[in-house]
């Protein structure tokens, strides 16, 4: 199937019929275009910052001027994130490295058309497509993780749900989240070859160093997403020619796994496949963003439904109580 009908089924429960998907891939269509004052907001974004603040900001200016006023704008409000934020992310991208002012709307069927054809200003093969599709499926939901929990704490105070989306990005971002499919590709690329890497990863694990893209909290011994992801991964090395990140990332795979026990994630043969259909290191977090929001989503819409303020309390450890010291004393 593809990602719309993943994001339809996570939003109303069910999946859709054939009308239904062209009903809602019509609607994300029609809210792919940016408002003039967001892409000026981007504009003013500078070149050196990291994409992934650009797509809190277009969330967060998006929440000041199509703000949630009423009950049911949350559907909506999904719609309008799923549809626009490929363009927030690609209009910027456009912009600060090329002065380049892009068109935000195209032609293309799904997000994953949509998103790869703004990129690359014309329409991608079906191979690198349904790479992309696939990719979108895999990233769109996985119950409690950080930036879900976030999204949940956020609006569990009756929050709106832009301020939700807003902090799920801000904890996505970091490499222990989101961020792991950025530095598992700075990682590959350190490597000339498959020996380089064995013997380099070695090293970094004698230096009790992080192997950004391995190890789960929740999954022990594999993580399922990665085997369809690692496929593809191999499927675009085929077709380019070029394997050498894809025999990279296998050995740094063996010696994980031969040293360590710890296998691959998601985040870490996406990091190749996303480099072999041409995607610049920085957007790989941000393709996390466009997918993940339809999961965020479902979560929101979830919590408002049975609302508690969440608020854990704290074991204190610190120092016994003291009494107050003027200032003048201290
Ligand atoms: N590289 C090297 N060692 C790792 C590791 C990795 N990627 N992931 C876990 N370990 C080791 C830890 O050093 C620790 O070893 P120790 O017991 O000798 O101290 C042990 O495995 C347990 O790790 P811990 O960090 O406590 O596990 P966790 O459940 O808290 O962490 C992650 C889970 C995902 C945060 C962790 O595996 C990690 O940081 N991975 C890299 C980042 C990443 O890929 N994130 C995306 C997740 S989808």
């Amino acid at each position: 199937c593809c990602f719309e009908e993943v994001a339809y089924l996570l939003i109303n429960g069910e999946l859709p019929n054939e009308k239904q998907l062209e009903i809602y891939q019509a609607e994300l269509a029609k809210n792919r275009d940016l408002p003039q004052s967001l892409k000026a907001v981007l504009e003013y974004i500078p070149q050196n910052a990291h994409p992934m603040d650009v797509m809190r900001t277009a969330v967060s200016f998006l929440g000041n001027i199509e703000p949630e006023t009423k009950e049911n704008d949350q559907f909506e409000i999904t719609t309008r994130l799923l549809g626009m934020l490929p363009a927030a992310l690609i209009y910027w991208w456009h912009y600060v490295n090329q002065g380049k002012r892009i068109e935000c709307t195209s032609q293309a069927k799904t997000v994953a058309e949509h998103f790869l054809t703004l990129l690359h200003g014309k329409k991608p093969s079906d191979l690198y497509q349904k790479m992309m599709d696939v990719s979108l499926i895999l990233y769109a939901e996985h119950e409690f993780n950080a930036s879900t929990f976030a999204a949940r704490v956020t609006v569990a105070t009756l929050s709106d749900f832009y301020s939700g989306i807003v902090s799920a990005i801000g904890t996505l971002r970091g490499p222990l989240h989101g961020g792991a499919n950025e530095a598992a590709m700075e990682l590959i690329e350190k490597f000339t070859n498959a020996d380089d890497a064995t013997s380099g990863i070695k090293k970094m694990l004698a230096e009790k160093q992080k192997i950004m893209g391995f190890g789960h909290r929740v999954y022990n011994e594999c993580d399922p997403r990665n085997v369809v992801i690692k496929k593809w991964s191999k499927k675009l090395a085929d077709d380019l020619g070029d394997s050498k990140l894809y025999d990279i990332s296998e050995a740094i795979e063996k010696v994980m796994w031969d040293e360590k026990k710890l296998f691959p994630n998601l985040d870490f043969y996406s990091a190749s496949a996303y480099h072999y259909a041409g995607i610049a290191t920085s957007l790989f977090t941000p393709i996390f963003v466009i997918s993940r929001t339809a999961g965020w989503a479902a979560h929101i819409m979830e919590q408002r439904k049975n609302n508690r303020l969440i608020r854990p309390s704290a074991n204190y450890i610190g120092p016994e109580a003291r009494f107050f010291v003027p200032i003048s004393l201290r």
